[in-house]
């Protein structure tokens, strides 16, 4: 099996499109700025996706940190304290979590506190 040099273009069928010097003097910036834009974009997006991902929708946001304390004599026999962050009595569990897994077939639940003899 014999490798034949390429034909020169212009031996090619003629298609009426020539790739000339100035062709790839425009086409490579353009290719550049493309690729330039295309990670911009991707990386707008992803950074978009990752603001819907929080885990607090509307608890305290303008709030940099949202912490609660309770004192144990204070709790009495049994709190039940929310995780999913969707309770509208935050930080207590009002329930709102079963929609949440339905809707998003998520797990969470409650973190439940006691007395042992409660
Ligand atoms: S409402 Fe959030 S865990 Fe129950």
């Amino acid at each position: 099996m014999s490798h034949l040099p390429a034909p020169p273009m212009s031996a090619l069928p003629s298609s009426g499109f020539r790739l000339t010097k100035e062709h790839f003097l425009v086409a490579v910036p353009v290719a550049v700025i493309a690729a330039a834009g295309g990670f911009l974009v991707s990386h707008y997006l992803n950074s978009r996706r990752c603001r819907k991902s929080q885990v607090n929708a509307f608890v305290n946001k303008d709030s940099p940190k949202v912490v609660h304390s309770f004192d144990m004599e204070d709790i009495g026999t049994k709190a039940v304290y929310c995780r999913c962050w969707r309770s509208k009595k935050f930080p207590l569990c009002d329930g709102a979590h079963a929609k949440h897994n339905e809707e998003t077939g998520d797990n969470v639940g409650p973190l439940i506190i006691k007395k042992k003899d409660a």
